[in-house]
């Protein structure tokens, strides 16, 4: 038992020179604070382990993440700043301002227009494009783990990234998980196209595509690698379709991306290019093709937002305080 216990109020010092302005997240692992950087002059953001949770295992998991993401440069991840190792381990990370995708899906009683849907999933397919070709995989995609900055979407929490291979059971968001992680197996990139797609799938309907799991599921420590406790290695996801009416080149790049079998899903760029072709053109668009000089006929450049969409998906609402249900990582 430590003093820390308790989350830390606001005025507190979580690192020198990062003064506490509130709680924003708490899990069972993890505290993410907003704070006051006197240094940057701004606010920034500080994820910590929690003081009756620290154990070199989160300790190391906390620190690589903020290692990745410093090392990361990308419109649609997050970027960390700093690293601090002691006395506590903190990263801080860039200040997002936005409801987090989870959020925005509680809160709106609206559907996300299809337009926007489309942007979304090229946000986090370029995200997972370049993530994989850094090295590494997500493997954590859920709406808690999205952030609606201005239009545009931002990934974050790459607690449990790593590069692709064996991994065992169960690591991961319960309700989001990939067969393969379910059961324990081969991670890929694909394991994160299905991550994008069940993304989208909560994205377009509010629901997960399998009954027995709670979009608010609390976290729970006790159920690792128990395999009667994943509908998604029992049977088929129902399709997007049975619940939404969507345009069809849609509803099967999502039914697509939740193939059983990874070879069957899309890769990240067949992905792309199906969302891409979902978004509508804008006058003048003809402007903005991009022609390489042996590669062929000109190419639209991917996702370029026809401005109105920026604001659409946007409520304007704060990220909220929420459990998690996502088991532990390994340490690679
Ligand atoms: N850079 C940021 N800007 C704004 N809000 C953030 C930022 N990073 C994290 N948050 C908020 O804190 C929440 C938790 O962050 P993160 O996902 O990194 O932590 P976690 O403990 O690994 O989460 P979980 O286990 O619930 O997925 C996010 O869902 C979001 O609401
Ligand atoms: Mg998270």
């Amino acid at each position: 038992m430590t003093s820390r216990e308790a989350p830390l109020p606001a005025g507190a010092f979580i690192a020198p020179g990062y003064e506490v302005v509130g709680l924003l997240n708490r899990n069972w692992a993890y505290e993410v604070y907003d704070v006051w950087s006197a240094e940057r002059d701004c606010r920034c953001v500080a994820k910590t382990v929690r003081a009756d949770r620290l154990d070199d295992h989160l300790v190391t998991r906390l620190l690589r993440e903020g290692r990745l993401l410093q090392r990361m440069t990308h419109p649609h991840l997050v970027r960390a700043y700093e690293t601090i190792k002691t006395p506590v381990p903190v990263v801080i990370l860039e200040t997002l301002n936005g409801p987090t995708l989870a959020a925005i899906l509680d809160d709106q009683p609206r559907r996300m227009p299809v337009s926007d849907l489309a942007l979304l999933g090229l946000h986090l397919c370029s995200a997972m494009h370049y993530l994989h070709g850094r090295g590494f995989l997500h493997l954590d995609l859920k709406p808690s783990n999205v952030i609606n900055s201005g239009g545009v979407a931002k990934v974050l929490d790459l607690s449990i990234a790593r590069p692709p291979g064996r991994q065992r059971p169960g690591i991961g968001t319960r309700g989001y998980l990939a067969p393969e992680q379910a059961r324990g197996g081969e991670v890929t990139a694909a394991t994160d196209v299905w991550g994008i797609g069940i993304t989208l799938f909560e994205a377009a309907t509010g629901a997960l595509p399998f009954d027995g799991y709670d979009t608010d599921d609390e976290h729970d420590e006790e159920y690792p690698g128990d395999a009667h406790r994943y509908p998604q290695l029992e049977h088929a996801p129902r399709s997007v379709g049975a619940l939404r009416r969507l345009p069809r080149p849609f509803t099967e790049a999502i039914n697509a991306c939740l193939a059983f079998d990874p070879s069957a899903r899309p890769s990240v760029p067949q992905l792309a290019d199906a969302l891409d072709s979902l978004l509508p053109l804008e006058p003048g668009e003809a402007a903005h093709q991009l022609r390489a000089p042996d590669s062929g006929p000109p190419r639209k450049i991917r996702g370029v937002p026809p401005s109105h969409l920026a604001a659409e998906w946007s409520d304007g609402s704060a990220p909220g305080e929420g459990g998690s249900d996502r088991e532990e990582a390994s340490v690679a």
